[in-house]
């Protein structure tokens, strides 16, 4: 099952397409209380999604055992394509033991409600220490995405998905737009180079200067926030979205922006989350790729360009999307702008940078960013969602 698409060729040359048509739909309902059942959490209701639209194309279900381990171990699938994120169904000893191999599968989200199904070609035990400090670099079980790893049952369920049906996305709707879509926008407007974005944390002004810088160079914007599971003190995804629509709003020209939804969860795998990031965005359609500092970076796991330095392990036509790598950027009170070392002449003490924490900090104190940090429209509606959020 794929679609037919234009632009950019897609991750392993087809877009995949898991939604079960009606006539699949309507024979999955009827199974639908004969089969055994499987709960998903949020992460795998999302990389259900992202599977059934082709976002992870050329995956067309949960990893058998000889893709995760040459995953795990080389960034390969088993075919040899690049690939650097295991998409895996874990669950618990008890339960593996009760599906049998060859067997469809109910896939129901965390509410209980009938989402998708798997036909289960595989279960297999895997290591999470050797997933953690392969994937993850670590095997600190503080680390969020390690912990995620710790914490999942410890045998993969493997095999082709179906998503039962493609429902608006409850909280965004309009930004909705799957890679098809996304394919046929960019064809609308007659981009031919498209730079996607990635990012899982309110927009600042370093985000909005490595943008435009991309931009400058090719046709189009793809703006592209995850708003899957992310770790418990990051800003909420409607508040960041919130965000976005006021900085395009006053800020960005509406006919070389498009903003729409990433529904993946976040990983925190800094750079091996930073080819599976560029990836995805390739099958979305965009040719080139934003990876600034620390890119999907956590605490000090990760050096600050190692997102960067990893895209060298690879051929370019293997990934075929162009990584566009920027600096740290800063507002330097010298120059009076949006810089980088690479730009400005600037002394430490004359550029202004606050890191994400910070923000959260002076917001809880009641205090605003600064402009040379955040738009002074963008830093009243997190304090707004900061102040209802302290109330609630
Ligand atoms: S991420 O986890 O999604 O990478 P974030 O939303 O903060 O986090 O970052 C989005 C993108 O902007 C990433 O490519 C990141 O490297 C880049 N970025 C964030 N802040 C800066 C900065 N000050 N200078 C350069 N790049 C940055």
């Amino acid at each position: 099952m794929g679609y037919r698409t234009d632009g950019i060729a897609p991750h392993g040359m087809q877009l995949i397409n898991r939604i079960a048509t009606p006539e699949q739909r309507q024979e999955f309902i009827e199974k639908a209380d004969f089969l055994p059942r499987v709960q998903l959490d949020e992460r795998a209701v999302s990389d259900l999604e992202m599977i059934a639209i082709g976002g992870f194309s050329p995956l067309s279900g949960f990893m058998e055992q000889a893709d995760y381990d040459r995953v795990v171990k080389e960034m390969r699938l088993a075919s040899g394509l690049p690939w650097s994120i295991p998409i895996t169904l874990s669950v618990e000893e008890a339960i593996a033991d009760s599906l049998k191999e060859g067997s469809l599968i109910r896939l129901d989200d965390p509410t209980g409600r009938f989402i998708g199904v798997l036909q289960l070609t595989q279960k297999y035990h895997y290591d999470k220490t050797r997933e953690a400090i392969n994937v993850y670099r670590t095997d600190e079980a503080k680390h969020p995405g390690v912990q995620v790893v710790y914490n999942q049952g410890s045998v993969n369920l493997a095999g082709p998905v179906w998503l039962l049906q493609r429902d608006p996305h409850p909280q965004f709707p309009a930004y909705q737009i799957d890679p098809i879509q996304s394919r046929q926008m960019f064809k609308e407007k007659g981009w031919k180079t498209i730079v996607g974005f990635q990012t899982r944390n309110p927009i600042h002004r370093a985000h909005e200067y490595i943008q435009k810088c991309a931009l400058e160079t090719v046709d189009g914007l793809f703006l592209h926030p995850l708003v899957g599971a992310t770790k418990e003190d990051d800003i909420a995804a409607d508040v960041r979205m919130r965000c976005y629509e006021i900085m395009l709003e006053h800020y960005y020209p509406q006919d070389r922006v498009i903003l729409a939804i990433n529904p993946a969860a976040m990983r925190y795998a800094g750079p091996r989350e930073a080819i599976f990031h560029a990836i995805v965005r390739k099958n979305y359609g965009c040719t080139h790729f934003i990876v600034g500092r620390d890119h999907a970076g956590v605490g000090d796991y990760y050096g600050t360009y190692d997102a960067q330095y990893i895209f060298d392990e690879f051929e370019p036509a293997e990934l075929g999307i162009v990584p566009m790598k920027f600096e740290h950027a800063f507002y330097c009170t010298r120059t009076q702008q949006m810089a980088t070392t690479k730009t400005s002449p600037s002394s430490p003490s004359e550029r202004i940078h606050l890191s994400g924490t910070k923000v959260r900090e002076m917001l809880r104190r009641g205090e605003m960013p600064p402009p040379e940090f955040s738009r002074p429209a963008v830093a009243a509606e997190l304090a707004r969602a900061m102040r209802v959020a302290v109330e609630a």
